[in-house]
């Protein structure tokens, strides 16, 4: 299937890429000679590599191994360990997603070149949904898409990986996902994206070459719900982005779409025994909600992809990956200041999203527990003021997901420093409301609750999922601020 570009657009493109970026800082761009051709549907990135040969290299080093620690909330900072388990760093989220594939085994990110070995590495509850398990992690999955219509999802996920040719099936993202093989302009592959696109009136075929540079990301980097029918299966994977607007991708909206729709609802929490939805890597959202950045013209690809200079060429960096593991290189493009001045501002703007993200954590697992508190309570026969109930219920489900929201936002709150003060304060004034209420609940019907509630965390932390995966003492608690001591007292942390 080759896309058609309309001539228009490619003579747009043209005239975009000789102006400058509209920001007076930004260096000249690449001058790209293309020296053959690359034949419609090819996903072998070798043979685009035939063509771009420093591209093709520079991607290719998305596997190699990352330098650790740069920035002590993102890496532990020991050597040599490539595969973090946010679990253990943030011991709430075991309590708060016990029940599910998340609750079992949740890894920070590595790697453009993991993405599918990752998965085939993860514990098998993690891909238990099946093939739509693969929609952002091969490039084969939109191929898929076409022959079968979205079935592929419900089939059984090694399956699916199966259908992949043999010596693709570790391949991640590749050239196809985000070129046109004529033009080598950027390209959007995923229907979900053009899709949801459509749904907040963003007219994506006339889309500026600068946002072309956010879009090709916003393919995966975005939260996603799976549809699922009546027996769970599911049917269809959408962008929860109605009712939005581009620019304004709020959590407020995307709560509003997932909280009471039950075919979005894919797990059931174990603590609460509630039915929910869940939120994924919400970058595109969160960066794109007014960020400084963001208003000042940015794009994803400014900051993780900048012009580098390899011999005589200059390209942009397909070596994505942070900017922290990458000299800032990105920043000085703009920012005057030092190597080290920088990464303070960014360490610096983490940890207080950090700090505030553990409060809302921590405030909506204690909520969690007075839940199962109430319940047993209920099921021993003890009358429970059911206003009060749905009040706390809808309070916890909003604190909830903003936790969420916050918890799988990849930057750590960088992307977006105030809107994440924002979430996080609304999260942590809904989940202390919601345990009020069910304090008054318990009370009025004589059931005594204790001031500090055990949170059990190592019941959630060991002995998870098929591969028994333990609570790492070796991951350093990301606890800035020392916050996390003042909300979980020693023992009920209890690992
Ligand atoms: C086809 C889906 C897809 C596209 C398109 C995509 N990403 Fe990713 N990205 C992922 C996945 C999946 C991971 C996590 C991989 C893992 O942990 O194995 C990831 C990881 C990352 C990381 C962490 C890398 C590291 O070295 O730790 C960064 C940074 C990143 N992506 C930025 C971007 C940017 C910027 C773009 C657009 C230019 C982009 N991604 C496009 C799916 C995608
Ligand atoms: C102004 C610069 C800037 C822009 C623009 C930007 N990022 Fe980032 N991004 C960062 C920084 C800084 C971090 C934190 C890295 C760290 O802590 O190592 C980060 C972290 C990430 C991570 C996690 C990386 C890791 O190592 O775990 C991903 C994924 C990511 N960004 C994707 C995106 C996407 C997608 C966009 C566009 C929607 C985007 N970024 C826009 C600067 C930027
Ligand atoms: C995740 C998306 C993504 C993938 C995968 C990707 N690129 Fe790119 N590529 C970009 C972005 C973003 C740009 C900058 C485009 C712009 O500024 O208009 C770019 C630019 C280019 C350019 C223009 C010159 C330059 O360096 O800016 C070439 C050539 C290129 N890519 C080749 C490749 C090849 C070859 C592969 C596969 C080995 C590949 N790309 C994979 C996103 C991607
Ligand atoms: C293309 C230019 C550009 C790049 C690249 C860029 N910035 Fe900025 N940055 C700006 C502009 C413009 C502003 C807003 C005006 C100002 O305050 O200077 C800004 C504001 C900031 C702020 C204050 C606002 C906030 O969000 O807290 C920080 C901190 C910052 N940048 C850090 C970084 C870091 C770290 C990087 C690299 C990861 C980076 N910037 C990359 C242009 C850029």
């Amino acid at each position: 299937m080759k896309p058609r570009v309309p001539a228009f657009l490619i003579l747009a493109a043209l005239v975009v890429a000789i102006l400058p970026l509209g920001l007076g800082c930004a260096p000249d761009e690449p001058e790209t000679v293309k020296t053959g051709t690359i034949p419609a549907d090819t996903f072998d990135p070798k043979v685009w590599g035939d063509v771009y040969p420093v591209q093709y290299d520079l991607w290719l080093a998305t596997a190699e191994d990352r330098p650790a620690g740069e920035s002590p909330y993102k890496r532990g900072g020991d050597e040599g360990k490539v595969v973090y388990d946010k679990l253990s760093e943030y011991p709430f989220m075991a309590l708060l997603f016990n029940g599910w594939g998340f609750g079992v085994e949740y890894n920070e990110p590595r790697g453009h070149a993991h993405m599918l070995t990752d998965q085939i590495e993860i514990d098998p509850s993690r891909v238990k949904t099946g093939g739509a398990c693969l929609t952002c992690k091969t490039p084969y999955a939109t191929a898929m898409r076409e022959e079968q219509g979205a079935s592929y999802m419900a089939d059984p996920y090694l399956e699916v990986l199966s259908r992949i040719p043999e010596e693709h099936r570790e391949l991640g993202v590749a050239c196809i996902d985000c070129h046109d093989n004529e033009t080598m302009a950027l390209k959007l592959s995923r229907p979900a994206l053009t899709t949801a696109l459509e749904s907040i009136g963003f007219d994506h075929e006339g889309a500026t070459r600068q946002q072309m540079r956010t879009l090709a990301c916003a393919q995966c980097h975005v939260t996603y719900v799976l549809q699922r029918d009546e027996e769970m299966k599911p049917v269809e994977l959408i962008y929860p982005w109605q009712g939005s607007s581009e620019g304004a991708i709020t959590i407020e909206n995307i709560i509003d779409v997932i909280k009471d729709e039950p075919s979005y609802y894919e797990w059931k929490q174990g603590v609460t025994g509630f039915k929910l939805a869940f939120i994924r890597h919400p970058e595109y959202e969160f960066f794109t909600a007014g960020s400084v950045h963001a208003n000042a013209g940015l794009s994803c690809a400014d900051c993780h992809m900048p012009y580098t200079r390899v011999g005589s060429a200059k390209v942009s960096d397909h070596n994505v990956t942070s900017p922290l593991k990458n000299e800032l290189e990105a920043c000085r493009q703009c920012h005057p200041s030092s190597i080290e001045d920088l990464k303070d501002q960014v360490v610096q703007i983490q940890e207080r999203t950090l700090s505030m993200t553990n409060r809302a954590g921590y405030a909506t697992a204690v909520s969690a527990k007075l839940f199962e508190t109430t319940h047993k309570a209920q099921e021993s026969g003890e009358k429970i003021d059911q206003a009060l109930y749905d009040q706390a219920k809808e309070l916890y489900l909003q604190a909830f997901y903003r936790t969420n929201y916050l918890g799988a936002e990849n930057s750590l709150g960088f992307h977006n420093p105030s809107e994440a003060g924002r979430i996080a304060g609304d999260a942590v004034a809904m989940a202390t409301q919601c345990q009020a209420l069910l304090r008054q609940a318990l009370a009025e019907a004589g059931v005594s609750v204790p001031a500090d509630i055990n949170l059990e965390l190592g019941t959630y932390l060991n002995n998870r999922g098929e591969k028994g995966l333990m609570f790492d003492s070796e991951v350093e608690l990301k606890d800035p601020t020392g916050v996390q001591d003042l909300l979980t007292p020693a023992e009920s942390l209890g690992y």
